[in-house]
């Protein structure tokens, strides 16, 4: 079997000042090519569980791994976060630079790439999400669902091996649902979705877990 691109290993997480854990001695892996859904009602840890696969947050217990290694130092991190990339639940958290094209090439600039690459890659990234013509627009000005896909975009410009994505359509209209499903569906990226979105859900992914008060049903 494949090694496991990201994987958490009895992983406990407790936010200061909460009496119970967000996250409780949860086993989960994604391996390459996998698309894993995440349901579970308000609370149960689906956005606590995408931030332990990132190390964004502090394990209280557990083990997280990157390939078959524990992460511990800082490159390690690095490393992770440059091949699984995290689509934030609030946009807010994820845009923040002053026009759509900077946040957009902010990844890339930020690999090393030249100036004049990163903005080539924002906007093919962009173009192919159908929101070229954001480019030039003020982040802060966007719609709400806009600031959705320019979220996406700025995740699929780092060009990730895996997507952690925090319920990504919400906000969104018909079309624009139908093209994110089509683009994810088509992608051969590594996915890990949270979304109430069942059609969505259901369309993409190869294997659905349920999480309930900080645990996931079935194990991974
Ligand atoms: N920053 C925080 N500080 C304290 N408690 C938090 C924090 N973030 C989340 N929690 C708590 O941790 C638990 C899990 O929250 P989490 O955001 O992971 O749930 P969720 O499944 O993503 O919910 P939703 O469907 O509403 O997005 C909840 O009880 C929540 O109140
Ligand atoms: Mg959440």
């Amino acid at each position: 079997m494949t090694s496991p691109l990201v994987a958490l290993e009895g992983a406990s997480l407790v936010y200061p000042g909460q009496s119970g854990p967000a996250l409780c001695e949860v086993d989960f892996t994604l391996r390459p090519g996998e698309k894993i859904g995440v349901t579970g009602d308000n609370g149960s840890g689906k956005t606590s569980l995408l931030l332990a696969l990132v190390g964004l947050r502090p394990l209280a217990s557990g083990r997280l791994l990157h390939r078959g290694d524990e992460v511990r130092k800082s490159t390690q991190y690095h490393d992770l976060r440059r091949e699984v990339g995290l689509v934030f639940q609030n946009c807010d958290d994820q845009l923040f630079s002053p026009t759509v094209i900077e946040d957009v090439a902010f990844g890339p600039l930020n690999l090393g790439l030249s100036s004049g690459e990163a903005l080539a890659i924002a906007s093919e990234t962009l173009e192919a999400l159908n929101m070229g013509h954001l480019e030039n627009r003020l982040t802060h000005t966007l719609s709400g669902g806009q600031k959705r896909i320019v979220s996406l975009a700025t995740a699929l410009a780092m060009k990730p091996k895996a997507l952690l994505l925090d319920e990504p359509t919400n906000d969104l209209d018909r079309t624009t649902r139908a093209m994110v499903q089509d683009f994810l569906h088509r992608s051969d990226l590594s996915l890990v979705l949270v979304s109430h979105d069942h059609d969505l859900t259901k369309a993409i992914t190869t294997r659905i877990i349920h999480m309930e008060a900080g645990r996931v049903w079935p194990d991974s």
